[in-house]
């Protein structure tokens, strides 16, 4: 359909989790205009769902240093040390920073933000908001400062494509709008400056912590515009996930490293705490090592799940301090006061995306990636828990003032609108909604936790003939899925999987949340880098 609508802005900021609304408020307050666009409503994204909290080096004795060497060792060798410095030394303001917008931590009896352990961490570095919601105060915060600064945002909106201009630099985006009045429709913002911010990709495995709204968007339409993608094989999967069955698919509860951190043990059927004398941490190994760990001995046992114990930690205090998680177990039927809480891994994070340098820029000129949808080296082969919400933080800030010095130094100056294509027939070939459970159960089955190059291959196959159906409905009778929310999911989730498997099979060795049953190892030798892909435009 030919686009109903534009707007122009300076910037445009597609997504409203941390990264996105950070970016946002830090451009406004530099004096650019601003829009936010984002797929469902300002606070639907994965921010909303982060429990553990913030990662920075905010606590007496703690020092950037030791949260560097501690997200080093996590990141299993391929993070960038120079993003990573950059994260830790900037982060502990960043939070400051994040308080002053209007967030509330948790505080001790002295008044001072509580700080509580995750896995990977080797001392007390996470700031938490009410016990186990720091997502959803960070998000409150954010989103309560967006509605007082009157920024204008477009709630309903999926991202279709970026414009750009007849010198391949950033024009804006197009937009398919639901039910927002004089924006319905699909429209255009027209800006000479996009942050994607628009989370990660979980929704490609059949269970995953993420909300139904992380379909790979933003990777997705950065892949189509030519901009280079990094590290999309390591995928993290967190390690206590609340177990619902073996067949549950879709967004799952999740149940907080930092459970583990103030001293829940991992145990199997037998009531055996099998990750002691796995790793020095044990229970509190990086997050890849206890999936790991979990998986091999559901394995051996021949079980579908392993357990949590914190029955100790008595009802106080799992209703002062784990509310969100006591309230999730016992919809689910489970007491944790009184009994072991089921749990497996499921598929939570996306430690690479699209590549961007320290400003957050990505190979195209204008265009700037920011949280889960990016990859800036901070992660490497397996984030360090907690490390994300400060990464949206830290990065978001770094975006803003690129773009607010693009603009003093007059490289951002309002462009002519580009036309906005109204094609005949849709370029994409739009799958069904209902290959979206396809592509999960692939995923799942062939690139999940353990993967080998047969389980890999066997799921390229099975994405290349969604595609093929898709792309010859489209090339021999003109015919595709309407266009609609579902089907750009849909389509958007096969785009991320193809390239995830391609990676996944490149990588011929065992590297952070990247297991290889075939390739046993970490091979420094030929692996201790990136796979970097671009699609041909042509070709996505
Ligand atoms: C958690 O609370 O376990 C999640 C923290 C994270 O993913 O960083």
């Amino acid at each position: 359909p030919a686009p109903g609508w534009s707007i122009s802005a300076d910037v445009v900021v597609v997504g409203s989790g941390v990264a996105g609304l950070t970016a946002a408020l830090r451009c406004e307050a530099a004096g650019l205009t601003t829009v936010v666009v984002t797929k469902a409503r300002l606070d639907d994204g994965s921010t909303r769902w982060a429990q553990g909290g913030i990662a920075a080096a905010l606590g007496e004795g703690d020092t950037p240093e030791q949260h560097l060497e501690d997200t080093l060792v996590a990141g299993a060798g391929l993070c960038d040390e120079e993003a990573v410095r950059t994260l830790v030394t900037e982060g502990p303001d960043a939070v400051r920073r994040l308080i002053s917008t209007g967030a509330h931590f948790d505080t001790d009896d002295e008044g001072d933000i509580h700080l509580t352990r995750e896995g990977g961490h080797h001392r007390r570095r996470i700031a938490h908001a009410g016990g186990d919601a720091t997502g959803a105060e960070v998000s409150r915060a954010l989103v309560e400062a967006v509605r007082a600064r009157g920024l204008r945002t477009i709630e309903n909106a999926l991202v279709l494509d970026l414009l750009t201009d007849s010198e391949g630099r950033t024009a804006g985006v197009t937009l398919h709008v639901m039910g927002e009045g004089q924006h319905d429709g699909v429209g255009a913002v027209h800006a000479p400056a996009v942050v994607l911010a628009t989370g990660g990709m979980g929704q490609v495995f059949s269970a995953t912590t993420n909300p139904s709204v992380s379909t790979g968007d933003g990777v997705a339409l950065a892949l189509r515009a030519g901009a280079e993608v990094s590290d999309l094989e390591f995928v993290q999967f967190h390690p206590t996930v609340l177990f619902l069955g073996a067949d549950a698919e879709g967004q799952q509860p999740l149940v907080s490293e930092a459970v583990r951190g103030e001293g829940a043990y991992l145990v199997d059927g037998d009531g055996v705490r099998f990750m002691v004398g796995q790793h020095e941490l044990a229970e509190l190994a990086p997050r890849d090592i206890v999936a790991k760990g979990i998986t091999r001995r559901m394995l051996e046992q021949g079980a579908e799940h392993m357990y949590l114990d914190a029955r100790h930690f008595g009802a106080a205090m799992w209703e002062h301090r784990f509310p969100t998680i006591l309230a999730a177990c016992r919809a689910n039927g489970i007491d944790p006061v009184t009994e072991p809480i089921p749990i497996a891994p499921a598929a939570h994070y996306a430690s690479g995306g699209v590549r961007t340098d320290a400003r957050g820029r990505t190979t195209v000129p204008g265009l700037y990636a920011c949280g889960e949808v990016a990859c800036t080296g901070v992660h490497g082969a397996n984030r360090l828990a907690s490390n994300s919400l400060l990464e949206g933080l830290v990065y978001a800030e770094r975006i803003a003032a690129d773009i607010a010095a693009a603009r003093a130094a007059d490289g951002l100056h309002a462009r002519v609108p580009v036309p906005v294509p109204a094609p005949e027939k849709p370029a994409h070939p739009l799958l069904t909604p209902e290959a979206r459970f396809a592509i999960q159960r692939t995923m799942t089955e062939g690139a999940g936790v353990l993967r080998s190059e047969e389980s890999l291959a066997r799921a390229a196959d099975q994405l290349q003939r969604l595609r093929t159906e898709a792309r010859d409905a489209l090339e021999e009778n003109g015919k595709t899925a309407e266009p609609g929310v579902d089907t750009w999911e849909a389509t958007n989730l096969l785009c991320v999987a193809r390239v995830l498997v391609a990676a996944a099979r490149l990588r011929e060795e065992t590297r952070g949340c990247h297991w290889r049953e075939d390739r046993a190892e970490r091979d420094d030798a030929n692996w201790r880098r990136h796979i970097v892909v671009r699609l041909n435009p042509d070709r996505s």
